[in-house]
């Protein structure tokens, strides 16, 4: 074999050893931050399934765009616990589990899924659910309970005394883990995890217009207050709260 062939061989062989890691390192990152997503918490002990979501509604997406509002009065009234399911999914729901990662309702920087939801019950919100600090898990579409009891209250405070918090059947609460997106984007990432939760925060305002019901985006809180709640640690850092109530 000449020396040009050789060395053109080595080179081939080179890129493929190139190739094979670069493929290697991406999927064991990916696989990294999937595992970190979907590990149990140890106050994850008690979970509640969640009814499946329905793809189809009364309003078409102009109609909803048309319609939505931020709506801050609320009824005294209990919603069904499908209501809490399909908020949820519009959110963060995986759309496309076939994947390997999951693909979800909200678009994401690169895949990696930054944001965590949380649901704050009031006493009497949710039909058949305690009042409580949940976590959705999206893979799983069912919630984790983090605390028992009823923290609207604690949550108005935290939100600067917000009153359509504390009459709200349930809060949604957004935070995000910005290290899962700073892994592959560096400093873009605290833009990044703002721009996601405005995705997820949008549709839940075009769902909750479909289904009749109120809310609002706050983005005037405490952050340590938020976390106290949540009983989430600095990593977590609170990027929306949103009510959801039937408008009054
Ligand atoms: C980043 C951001 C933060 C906001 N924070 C609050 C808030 O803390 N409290 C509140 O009642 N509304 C809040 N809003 C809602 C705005 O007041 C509302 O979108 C605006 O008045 C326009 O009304 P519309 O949403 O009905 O179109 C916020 C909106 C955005 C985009």
């Amino acid at each position: 074999m000449t020396s040009r062939r050789r060395f053109l061989r080595r080179g081939a062989f080179l890129s493929l050893v190139v190739a094979l890691a670069t493929l290697g390192v991406t999927f064991l990152t990916g696989f990294i931050v999937r595992r970190e997503e979907i590990r149990p918490r140890l106050e994850e002990l008690k979970t509640v399934a969640l009814p499946k979501p329905r793809l189809d509604g009364p309003l078409s997406v102009e109609q909803a765009i048309q319609r939505r509002r931020s709506r801050r009065e609320y009824r005294d009234e209990s919603l069904p616990l499908s209501d809490v399911s399909q908020l949820l999914w519009a959110a963060q729901g995986v759309t496309a589990p076939h994947l390997w990662t999951g693909l979800r309702s909200a678009p994401s920087a690169g895949g990696l899924y930054p944001l965590e939801t949380y649901v704050v019950v009031k006493n009497g919100g949710v039909e058949g659910l305690a009042a409580g600090v949940y976590h959705y898990n999206p893979h799983r579409h069912h919630l984790s309970l983090v605390a028992e009891g009823d923290y609207s209250k604690p949550l108005m405070s935290a939100c600067i005394d917000q009153e359509w918090v504390g009459a709200a059947a349930f809060n949604i609460v957004f935070t995000a883990v910005v290290e899962r997106t700073r892994v592959r984007y560096g400093d873009r990432a605290v833009q990044y995890v703002f721009q996601e939760s405005g995705h997820a925060a949008e549709n839940v305002y075009l769902q909750a217009e479909s289904l009749g019901l109120g809310t609002v985006v706050i983005g005037a809180f405490i952050e340590d207050e938020i976390r106290r709640i949540l009983k989430v640690s600095s990593d977590e850092l609170p990027v929306y709260v949103m009510p959801v109530g039937r408008p009054a």
